[in-house]
């Protein structure tokens, strides 16, 4: 009989996130504990939207730094990165990020500081993740999604081929830090977004974060905090509590349930250019499934009907005009499919808190779907 060696070695895997009111204040001691782990140089990548609206922050950052007392850490430069799906047009800013790490001398000791939406994070992250196989990377989510769903994740990747996060990896923050003040400036159309992800992971797992929504949608619609940082904090908490302890942080089994809403979404954004922003897609992709899951004889019409009437209350979309005719969108199983590799497994809800994994998912039940929202919208 041949040799064999085979081993399972155990990985740590730490994950730290702080929420602030105003972050970037030299005297918020997450910086210190955040870069306190660092050695050597630093970079930072700026969203332009943030830095469009936020002129002072490239310097701000440069004092937060300076004054932490660190003297074992420099920060380098802070560089401005296209923001939104700009970003993840292809490798190129990917690609940049990296090549800037080796033009400033940062290693896997130093630190890349990400501050922006979901779609900067996501390249900046995946630039850090191929320089020196990983440099460590401090997430500053600047949108409502990124900072209740997307900077909590593992995952980062830009799109090509036609096709949404194509290229990616697995590659855990070093340490978030969330900056409330940040959001202020967010344009209406993208502070909305992120709550879609409040209603997946409420649908998914936590009913009374559901009723939640449906309470205080006319308040987080008009931007009333006191209303959004609970339910966007624990919408976070839920993301991370899954992806850390649902077993599977790395997806290598065929269920995610975080992906719920997410086949038609990411397809949407494609046949779209990427011109539909995710947080509207993902509405969208959320009352596609509900409407395919009372199909299925899984979801009462009434639960069906309460989704899409949350989604709109929030001032979601529920329809696109690409959904007309359904094929383009249709195909989006398949490349699901294609992505999870061999059988399809499509999270679907049965009732507020609970899911199921579907493996077949029948072309009419899709139409129906698309047919039905449009006469709601
Ligand atoms: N890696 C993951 O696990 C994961 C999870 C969810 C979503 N995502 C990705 O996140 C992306 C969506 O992110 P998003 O919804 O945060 O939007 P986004 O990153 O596309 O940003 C939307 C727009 O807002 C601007 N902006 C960002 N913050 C701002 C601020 N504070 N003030 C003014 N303008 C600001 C940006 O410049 C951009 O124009 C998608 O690409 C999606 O695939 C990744
Ligand atoms: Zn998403």
């Amino acid at each position: 009989m041949d040799t064999v060696w085979s081993d399972v070695s155990t990985v740590p895997l730490r994950h730290r996130v702080w929420w602030a009111e105003d972050a970037l204040h030299a005297s918020n001691p997450c910086w210190q504990e955040a870069l306190g782990g660092l050695e050597g140089h630093c970079v930072a990548f700026i969203d332009s939207g943030v830095a469009q609206a936020w002129p002072a922050l490239a310097e701000r950052l440069h004092a937060v730094v300076k004054d932490t007392g660190l003297d074992r850490v420099s920060l380098r430069a802070v560089e401005t990165i296209p923001g939104g799906e700009t970003c993840k047009d292809g490798l190129a800013h990917a690609e940049r990020v990296a090549r800037t790490c080796f033009e400033l001398g940062v290693s896997r000791k130093g630190g890349v500081i990400a501050i922006g939406g979901g779609a900067v994070l996501d390249t900046v992250g995946f630039g850090a993740s191929i320089a020196h196989r990983g440099v460590p990377v401090i997430r500053v989510p600047t949108t409502t999604l990124s900072q209740d769903d997307s900077a909590m994740g593992v995952k980062c990747g830009v799109n090509a081929h036609g096709q949404k996060n194509a290229l990616g990896a697995f590659a855990a923050p070093h340490a978030v830090i969330c900056c409330e003040r940040l959001l202020a400036s967010l344009p209406l159309e993208h502070w909305l977004g992120g709550f879609s992800e409040a209603v997946k992971i409420a649908l998914l797992k936590d009913a009374d974060l559901l009723a939640t929504l449906e309470r205080d949608a006319v308040r987080i619609r008009s931007r009333d905090m006191h209303a959004a940082r609970p339910v966007l904090r624990r919408c976070a908490e839920l993301h991370r509590a899954h992806i850390l302890h649902g077993g599977d942080p790395f997806e290598q089994g065929s269920a995610r349930p975080l992906d719920h809403g997410h086949w038609a979404a990411h397809r949407l954004e494609a046949l779209s250019g990427w011109r539909l922003p995710h947080g509207q897609a993902v509405a969208i992709g959320i009352a596609i499934d509900a409407h395919i899951a009372r199909a299925l004889g899984l979801l009462s019409a009434l639960d069906a009907g309460r989704i899409v009437a949350l989604l709109r209350a929030l001032g979601l979309p529920v329809f696109h005009p690409l959904m007309q005719p359904a094929d383009p969108l249709i195909e989006g199983l398949e490349q699901f499919r294609q992505h999870l590799g061999g059988q399809l497994s499509v999270p679907l809800i049965t009732q507020p808190g609970t899911s199921r994994e579907v493996h077949e998912v029948p072309v009419r039940a899709v139409q129906e779907a698309c047919q039905g929202l449009a006469n709601v919208a």
